[in-house]
C-alpha cells in the first residue's frame, strides 16, 4: 500500500473517505471535511445521487480539495482509480449521514450505486453517523439493518436527539460534526495500537533451501516453512510491510506479503540484499549450510563402482550477511537457532558469531516434535535477556515474537 501510515501518527494526517448520503444533514458534512483538515486529514468523498439535492459536488470538492466522486459507471473514474481502489485507498471509510436506505444496502449487501458498492468492497473500518426521521429510525426493518452492521463491524455515531428538520421529536438527528471527528480520531488510534509496526518494513525468510547436486538430486533440510511464513504473516498484520523469502515448501504464503520464491542459497541471499533496506529482518529459513561445488549438468549415473565423490563447498550465510551488512544492516536482526542440547549457551555462541540482535533458539529434539509440527518452544535470547516461552502453536510463537520486536520500535 502506498502512504502507509506510520506508527504513532495515524491520527493525523489519516486518509478518509467520506461517503455523503442524502438528508437534510448533509450540510454538516460540510463542516465535517472542514474540521477534518483542520486536523491534517486527507478527505476523499463520495456524494450519493440523493446527497447530491442537498449539498453541490462543487462545494463538498472545494472543501475537500479534490475531485468528488459520484458514478458507479464513470469511465474517467474508472481510468484514474476504480471504485475497488477507491475503497481500499482510505484508512477509514465514513458515511455521513448515514441514510435509512444507505444502511439498508449495506446491511444486505446491495452494490447497485458507487456509495453501496465502496461500501461492500472495502477492507477498511467503516463508521455510521446515521440521521434520518425518528418513525424511520424506530422502524423494525432500521433495527434490525443497525443490529446487522455490528455485527458486522460497522462502528456508529449517534444518532442524537431533539428537534427534527420535519418538525418531529427524537432521535434521528445527526450526530454533530465535533462528535463525528471525535469518534473517527477514537477508531483511527485503536487502528493504529492495532498495527504497531505500520511503515516498517521487514524481511523474512522462511523454508528450506535445494542445493541441486545434478538435475534429479539435491541437498535440502527439513523444513516446512510454518514458523517463518507465520512470521511473516503476524508482522504483516502488526502493519509491517514484509518480504517473504522462501525456498521451496509445500504452503501458502499469507495474505498480504509479498513472496519471493528461491530454491537455492545463493539466491536466498541475493533476494535478501535486493530485499533491503529493511526496518527488521527475521532469518527463520532452514538453510543448507553446504552445496555441491559442481552442479552435473546430467543425472549422475551409478557405475557399479564406488559412489561418484561430491565435493561441498559452503553457502554463504543469510543471517551474517544482513548482520554485517556495510551500510543497509536492519535496525533489528534476528535468527533463529535450532539446537538438540544446550539451548541458550549455544544461541549466546550464535549471537555473537552471527552478529545479530536476537537469537529464537528452538529445541529441535526429536522427542519434541517440532520439525514439521505445528508447537514450537523457545527461548527469546538478547544481549541481555533470556526468555523461555511456554511451548505456544507456530502461530502464537510469531504473534509473541512480533509483538516483541514492536515493542522494541516503540522503546527505540
Ligand atoms: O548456523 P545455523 O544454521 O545454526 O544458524 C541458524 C540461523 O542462521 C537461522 O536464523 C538461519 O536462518 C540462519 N542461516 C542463514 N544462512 C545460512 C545458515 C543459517 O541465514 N547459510
Amino acid at each position: 500500500m502506498t502512504g502507509e501510515t506510520k506508527t504513532g501518527d495515524a491520527r493525523m494526517g489519516a486518509r478518509i473517505l467520506l461517503i455523503v448520503g442524502g438528508g437534510i444533514a448533509a450540510y454538516k458534512s460540510l463542516e465535517l471535511v472542514r474540521l477534518l483538515k483542520k486536523r491534517g486529514h486527507r478527505v476523499r468523498a463520495v456524494l450519493t445521487a440523493a446527497g447530491a439535492a442537498f449539498v453541490t459536488p462543487l462545494s463538498l470538492g472545494s472543501l475537500t480539495g479534490d475531485k468528488v466522486y459520484q458514478d458507479l459507471f464513470s469511465l474517467t473514474d474508472e481510468a484514474e482509480m476504480g471504485h475497488i481502489e477507491l475503497s481500499r485507498a482510505a484508512d477509514l471509510v465514513v458515511v455521513a449521514p448515514a441514510t435509512a436506505d444507505l444502511m439498508a444496502k449495506a446491511a444486505n449487501g446491495l452494490a447497485n450505486d458507487l456509495a453501496s458498492t465502496l461500501l461492500l468492497a472495502t477492507d477498511k473500518r467503516v463508521l455510521m453517523a446515521p440521521a434520518m426521521n425518528v418513525r424511520m429510525w424506530r422502524h423494525a426493518a432500521t433495527e434490525r439493518n443497525l443490529a446487522t452492521l455490528k455485527a458486522d463491524g460497522v462502528a456508529f455515531v449517534g444518532p442524537g436527539e431533539g428537534e427534527m428538520a420535519c418538525g418531529e421529536y427524537g432521535p434521528g438527528r445527526m450526530a454533530e460534526p465535533a462528535e463525528i471527528l471525535a469518534a473517527i480520531e477514537a477508531l483511527l488510534e485503536v487502528g493504529a495500537a492495532a498495527r504497531p509496526l505500520a511503515g516498517l518494513s521487514a524481511l523474512v525468510t522462511s523454508g528450506p533451501t535445494h542445493e541441486p547436486i545434478d538435475p534429479v538430486r539435491y541437498i535440502a533440510n527439513r523444513s516446512s516453512g510454518k514458523q517463518g511464513h507465520a512470521i511473516a504473516a503476524a508482522l504483516a498484520r502488526a502493519g509491517a510491510r514484509v518480504t517473504l523469502i522462501s525456498g521451496p515448501v509445500a504452503i501458502e504464503a499469507p495474505p498480504g506479503v509479498t513472496l519471493v520464491k528461491v530454491e537455492t542459497a545463493r539466491e536466498m541471499l541475493a533476494a535478501a540484499e535486493r530485499a533491503l533496506p529493511a526496518d527488521i529482518a527475521v532469518c527463520a529459513a532452514a538453510v543448507a549450510d553446504w552445496r555441491a561445488e559442481r552442479d552435473a549438468a546430467q543425472k549422475i549415473k551409478k557405475t557399479g563402482d564406488a559412489p561418484a565423490p561430491l565435493a561441498l563447498a559452503e553457502n554463504p550465510d543469510i543471517l551474517a550477511a544482513l548482520s554485517h551488512h556495510p551500510f543497509r544492516r536492519p535496525k533489528l536482526v534476528v535468527g533463529f537457532a535450532a539446537e538438540t542440547e544446550q539451548l541458550v549457551p549455544h544461541a549466546r555462541l550464535k549471537l555473537a558469531k552471527k552478529g545479530c540482535d536476537w537469537i529464537v533458539a528452538n529445541d529441535v529434539s526429536p522427542a519434541g516434535g517440532v520439525m514439521g509440527g505445528d508447537d514450537n518452544t523457545v527461548v527469546l535470547v538478547t544481549a541481555t535477556a533470556e526468555e523461555a516461552w511456554p511451548t505456544l502453536p507456530k502461530d502464537q510463537v510469531a504473534e509473541r515474537l512480533a509483538g516483541r520486536i514492536a515493542a522494541e520500535f516503540a522503546r527505540t
